[in-house]
């Protein structure tokens, strides 16, 4: 090519979550044996059934002659009216207000780029990577990042938000993922009024991821932005890929909070429409259908099975690595994910199952340098057939790996711990 095609920054692109799913790939082929696939928070890649009354919603909905139209930009008012009336407030947020995406991951990119580059948004250590990767690209350096401390159930350590935000004028947001991926806490209220009242001292503004607002286990409630945020100009993202076993629709949205209470903020809001009407508008049969999933008279008791199934698997999954000598879990409160710390990981192999596999791990292994828990994860699929993400995956210097509860089978899940904690054994 007459010119480079790569950005400066491209070395920054990473998603870990599926970058994984290609070194199993090439496994599988090299010893002929199917992966458990524990990276990906897809429950029905992991064998959750679609019932049929939602296959019967869009199967009408197909044969309905608008559902192939486009959208308002801002999207189908309908869905913004449902999302408005049930997972909103009137009080800080108004029709025009929320915004659809195809997917969040397309609200997190719209919410990063159409900043100035000097302007940042301090993010949480771990974290979910479409998040920390977006602020890096866009800002074309290292993401800024405050901790999640593990010895306190993974609450935000707030007094680190607070020194970030204070030395460091160009941070203009602060990021909560609550209830949190990677971690499965579900914030105490104290804490993130602290957050907000942060934000509302430094004149910045609130993004609070909440895709899983509905994924709390029995007795933990969660406290969602608009509960809290008062006048303070927010974010709050929400969509379906979580709570309604439907990923790939790829439906997200934003609500913004307070737009009418800072001009600057505003602006950047519209910014953000107009970005989006460039593409017209997000696909419209997922928008249509929202309010007749979520008002469905079986959608309630099919979340509660699925909340109860996963927190059947925190419950087993927590029972079984506590105790494990080099582990450290904190039981998950929500959402369908387990962390499981390896401390002080050293740099070791397992047995592979093949000498295929054993020799491309020592091709990889070789070719770069890698953190500790990547080269664990490696020799995890090599040797037991188990693909889970690694902790420094999330933007975190602490090493473990996430590992998913969404698998269908009581057996299979249970082998699956089995498998891990061999592993972790050999491994040390
Ligand atoms: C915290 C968080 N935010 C956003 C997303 C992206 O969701 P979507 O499927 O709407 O792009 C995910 C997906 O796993 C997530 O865990």
């Amino acid at each position: 090519m007459r010119q480079n095609l790569l950005r400066t920054e491209h070395s920054l692109l990473r998603y870990p979550i599926r970058e994984v799913v290609e070194i199993g790939k090439k496994f599988e082929k090299l010893a002929n044996f199917r992966m458990i696939w524990e990276n990906i928070g897809d429950p029905v890649a992991s064998g959750e059934e679609i019932p049929g009354w939602m296959k019967d919603i869009l199967a009408h909905h197909i044969s309905d002659t608008t559902t192939y139209g486009y959208t308002d930009s801002r999207g189908d008012i309908n869905a913004r009216k449902y999302v408005l009336e049930n997972f909103s407030s009137d009080k800080v947020c108004t029709l025009d207000d929320i915004l659809f995406f195809n997917g969040l991951g397309e609200a997190i990119n719209k919410i990063l780029n159409n900043l100035p580059k000097e302007a940042r948004v301090l993010v949480p250590s771990p974290t979910y990577p479409s998040h920390a990767t977006a602020e890096a690209m866009h800002a074309g350096c290292q993401f800024i990042s405050y901790s999640l401390d593990p010895e306190n159930n993974w609450e935000p350590n707030v007094e680190e938000i607070e020194n970030h935000v204070h030395y460091n004028e160009q941070i203009v947001a602060i990021l909560v993922i609550n209830p949190n991926n990677p971690t499965g806490s579900v914030y105490q209220r104290e804490t993130l009024e602290k957050i907000v009242a942060i934000a509302k001292k430094y004149d910045c503004f609130l993004i609070f991821d909440e895709i899983y607002h509905h994924m709390t286990f029995q007795d933990v409630k969660t406290t969602l932005l608009y509960e809290i945020i008062g006048d303070v100009p927010g974010i709050s993202m929400k969509g379906i890929s979580k709570d309604i076993p439907w990923p790939g629709s790829r439906c997200g949205w934003i609500e913004v909070y307070n737009a009418d209470k800072d001009e600057g903020f505003n602006d950047y809001i519209h910014v953000i429409l107009l970005a989006k009407m460039l593409e017209v508008c997000s696909t419209a049969l997922p928008q249509k259908i929202l309010p007749a999933l979520y008002g469905h008279e079986k959608y309630p008791a099919m979340l509660e099975a699925r909340i109860a199934k996963y927190q059947r698997r925190a419950d087993e999954a927590d029972a079984f690595f506590t105790g494990m000598s080099h582990v450290r879990v904190n039981k998950p409160k929500g959402v369908f994910y387990l962390v499981v710390e390896l401390l002080d990981l050293p740099y070791s192999t397992l047995v592979s199952k093949n000498k295929d596999i054993r020799l491309e791990l020592n091709r990889l292994e070789e070719a770069a340098a890698m953190k500790a828990d990547f080269q664990f994860a490696y020799e995890l699929m090599g040797a037991e057939g188990i693909c889970v993400v690694p902790l420094t995956g999330f933007g975190s210097d602490l090493t473990g790996f996430r590992m998913t509860l969404l698998q269908e089978d009581d057996a299979v899940f249970t082998d699956t711990l089995e498998r891990i904690g061999r592993a972790i054994n050999d491994y040390y």
